[in-house]
């Protein structure tokens, strides 16, 4: 695929003829330096917007036509869930509503909301903060209630684009660890943009993303995967500078 964002004075080669196979049940970490397209992929998964060439198979199948609307939003209610670095949780609702909300937007009946709901909060621990608001709770308490909202409508793939940015080492690992056990006990799929070398431990493999391209990818063969090397290969990348 490749992406072009053309504006008035220059064009913007977003994605560069990129190739690459997710397999289901998988967790990859995408790393690069910023502005090297990595949002720019998600979106394409997640039929936010459509490459300017080449194409996608989603499930096997040609995804091109996703982009358009209303195929776009019924296809991400049903297979996308969204973890994103600031939450993005809703201030004047509590944590149970915040949750509940993909299943209202999918007519999903009361009685199923609420067994739902109950469901992802005891898995992901956060039904003692049930009838708390967003402001009065942790930021690893905020990004809970942000998966568990995201795993509710039970989605095949889960986009986060760090997750883990706002949160503090132990909170990371935390996080990390939830994502893990989301992965393995529900086969879920999981694309994880980082910037820290150390969250892409936790994945099966990593992708490196340069200037709108793939230029690199390692694979973790033991869990939790390699720090050194995946730090010497994104040092490789940006120049010798280890963060971006
Ligand atoms: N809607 C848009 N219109 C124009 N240019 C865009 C648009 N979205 C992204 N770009 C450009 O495409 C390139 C890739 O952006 P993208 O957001 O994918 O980078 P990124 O790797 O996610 O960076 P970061 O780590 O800073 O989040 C950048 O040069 C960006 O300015
Ligand atoms: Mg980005």
């Amino acid at each position: 695929m490749s992406k072009v964002f053309k504006q008035k004075e220059h064009t913007v080669n977003a994605l560069k003829n990129i190739h690459c196979t997710i397999y289901e049940g998988e967790m990859v970490a995408i790393m690069g330096t910023s502005g090297s397209g990595k949002s720019t992929f998600l979106n394409m998964i997640s039929a936010v917007d459509a490459p300017s060439e080449g194409k996608m198979l989603l499930f096997g199948q040609e995804a091109n036509d996703l982009h358009k609307e209303p195929n776009a939003s019924k296809f991400r209610k049903e297979n996308i869930g969204f973890v994103f670095q600031s939450f993005h949780l809703l201030q004047d609702l509590n944590v149970e509503d915040n949750i509940a909300l993909p299943l209202i937007l999918n007519d999903v009946s009361n009685k199923e909301i609420k067994q739902r709901v109950d469901k992802v909060m005891k898995q992901l621990q956060i039904d003692k903060w049930r009838k708390h608001r967003p402001h009065e709770l942790s930021g690893g308490q905020k990004q809970r209630v942000a998966i568990a909202r995201a795993i509710v409508t039970n989605p095949p793939i889960l986009l986060a684009d760090e997750p883990t940015g706002a949160l503090d080492v132990n909170t990371t690992d935390d996080i990390l660890r939830l994502l893990v056990s989301l992965q393995e006990e529900m086969r879920q799929t999981i694309l994880l943009v980082t910037h820290d070398p150390y969250v892409a431990t936790f994945a099966n493999r990593v992708l490196f993303f340069h200037d709108g391209a793939i230029v690199d990818s390692y694979q973790n063969e033991k869990h939790p995967g390699d720090l050194d090397a995946i730090l010497d290969k994104f040092k490789e990348i940006t120049g010798g500078a280890g963060h971006v």
